[in-house]
């Protein structure tokens, strides 16, 4: 996989190495339903003891009470978190605000020594797919461009001025997934974070399966008519079915049409990582 490559993380490092000296405060991306797979250990090392908002991203999908605890969780570290819809109800004010919060220590000094303040300066980073071009065009205010994603179009970076004190640069930083557990790299490919071309659907939705049985049981019942106890044979029996898949690529055809589900929200708001308390 060409995320692997070591020439493209450390491409990947410099780049937003080189920029981070440009900012005062980092946005850092993650997926509200998998705050620890998309999260880049990476990033902590670049960014010392440079200021980040924590913004967990399509907190619309995810299970709110686990984003509750993951939430504390960031603030135990120190490190302010703000769940983000930015699909439908987008609260820009919010992040304007918190971003305000958590450098008024720097801005208090800057004042103590007399200097004029200038303009606060934030970039977003995260993994692909977790929305980072979305937040921007929303704290930009203006419609989607994807110009950035065109290959071979390098452009001048451009500082976007989203509130009287506060601009933003409008070019995202890129992390990689770092994954070397069979779990995280599942949780990346169920959300979309990474292809799922390299996992076959079956041993996808079977570990889909496993995890909405353990976590999420009332909701299988619901949408397929399953008793509690049941096992995954029966389960996806029943899904097939229901469904009138017949042919000898029923499992693969029922494994698929949970994935699918899962997808495109049918089953209700997940939290893949769990919170336990440990982690973090
Ligand atoms: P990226 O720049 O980090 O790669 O991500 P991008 O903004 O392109 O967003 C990826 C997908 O995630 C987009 O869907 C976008 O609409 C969706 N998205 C971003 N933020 C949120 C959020 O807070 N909530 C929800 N529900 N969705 C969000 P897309 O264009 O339809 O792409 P895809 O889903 O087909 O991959």
């Amino acid at each position: 996989m060409i995320q692997w490559f070591p020439g493209h993380m450390a491409k990947a490092k410099r780049e937003i190495r080189e920029r981070l000296r440009l900012v005062d405060v980092v946005y850092e991306l993650l997926d509200a339903r998998i705050p620890a797979a998309s999260r880049n250990p990476l990033l902590g090392d670049l960014l010392k003891n440079k200021p980040r908002l924590v913004l967990l991203m399509k907190a619309d999908l995810a299970d709110p009470s686990q984003s509750q605890l993951w939430k504390r969780a960031f603030e135990k570290e120190g490190a302010m978190a703000l769940e983000v819809d930015a699909a439908g109800g987008f609260r820009r004010e919010e992040i304007i605000r918190s971003t305000l919060e958590i450098l008024k220590p720097k801005l208090e000094k800057a004042r103590e020594r007399g200097l004029r303040a200038r303009a606060l300066r934030a970039m977003v980073v995260g993994i692909p797919n977790v929305g980072k071009s979305t937040l921007i065009n929303r704290l930009a205010r203006r419609k989607a461009t994807r110009v950035a994603d065109r290959p071979g179009v390098t452009r001048a970076q451009q500082w976007i001025r989203i509130s009287g004190e506060l601009e933003l640069l409008d070019t995202p930083g890129v992390l990689w997934p770092k994954f070397d557990d069979e779990a995280t790299g599942m949780h990346l490919a169920l959300t979309g974070a990474i292809r799922d071309e390299i996992l076959e659907s079956e041993r996808l939705g079977e570990y889909l399966l496993d995890f909405l049985k353990k976590h999420y049981p009332e909701r299988l019942a619901e949408r397929y008519g399953v008793g509690l106890e049941w096992g995954n044979a029966e389960i996806v029996e029943k899904i097939a079915r229901d469904r009138g898949f017949f042919q000898s690529d029923q499992a693969e055809k029922a494994y698929d049409a949970l994935l699918t589900d899962f997808r495109k929200n049918r089953l209700g708001r997940i939290t893949l990582d769990r919170f336990n308390g440990e982690e973090k």
